[in-house]
């Protein structure tokens, strides 16, 4: 099919309220759905707010619902719908509208401030640091995180649960804090900080239930749950229970 008229309905608002509107635009072959709310733009409603800027899937701007699923606006493409069904473009549905389908991201923006820093080794330079393969692979995984906030948005903590941000990291920054528990080269430890208490204490892991809803919307196929929150999990329990953490513990308080 090479070109086709398809109906829209976009949200259009602000943080007062607002609704679905409807629209019929053209649809070419090889486009995505960010090229239709340009087309929308540039025809029919050119105040409509939208965020965006690579149009290739690595700046995360582009977040958005299609259809009601968290979604990169310039990596969806229209073939993957029915050219008789409506597509329904809505806001990000965790963090408050700005306008139409700009959304306000600063939660994450908070959530990331929270995350101490890592801890280099003392008196290695830049250019001296030496880890296994494995370890390298494991944190550049992560690593290709583009910060488009989808798996935050779709968690069920936070979703339909303003309440719970405040106590609730979301997943992006627990797999942070994981990238930085297992990192071998991390001296936290040196400075009193155990990166895995704080992630219960300080970053809400107990809330994660691993539904598993983050790794599943990821656009860059990090595998969240299974590679960054289990683990984390994992260690953080190994931690509390093993006898001689628990002696140490003890020994430490006298
Ligand atoms: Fe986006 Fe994936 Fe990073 Fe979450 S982990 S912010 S879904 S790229
Ligand atoms: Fe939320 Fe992902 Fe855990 S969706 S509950 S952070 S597995
Ligand atoms: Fe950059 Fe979509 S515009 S990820």
């Amino acid at each position: 099919m090479s070109s086709y008229e398809a109906r829209f309905k976009v949200w259009r608002g602000d943080e007062q309220g607002g609704d679905l509107r409807d629209f019929a635009v053209e649809v070419n072959e090889g486009e995505v759905v960010l090229d239709i709310v340009h087309r929308i733009q540039a025809t029919q409603a050119p105040d409509l707010a939208v965020r965006w800027n690579c149009k290739a899937g690595k700046c995360g701007s582009c977040s958005a619902e299609i259809n009601g699923r968290p979604r990169l606006m310039c990596m969806t493409r229209m073939s993957v719908f029915d050219p008789a069904e409506t597509v329904t473009i809505t806001p990000l549905r965790a963090f408050p509208v700005v306008r139409d389908l700009v959304t306000d991201v600063g939660f994450n923006y908070q959530k990331a401030r929270e995350v101490p820093a890592f801890v280099p080794p003392a008196g290695l330079g830049p250019g001296e640091y030496r880890m296994f393969q494995e370890d390298v692979d494991r944190s550049q995984e992560f690593r290709k995180c583009i910060e488009c906030f989808l798996c935050q948005d779709t968690c069920h903590v936070v979703r339909d649960h303003e309440e719970n941000k405040r106590a609730f990291a979301g997943p992006r920054f627990l797999m942070r804090v994981a990238e930085l528990d297992m990192h071998p080269l991390d001296e936290a430890a040196e400075t009193g900080l155990d990166r895995g208490r704080a992630a219960q204490d300080e970053h809400g892991l107990g809330y994660c239930n691993i539904t598993k809803c983050c790794t599943e919307v990821c656009p860059e196929g990090i595998k969240i749950t299974d590679n960054a929150l289990i683990p984390l999990k994992e260690r953080a329990v190994d931690r509390k229970y093993d006898p001689l953490v628990w002696l140490g513990s003890k020994i430490g308080r006298r």
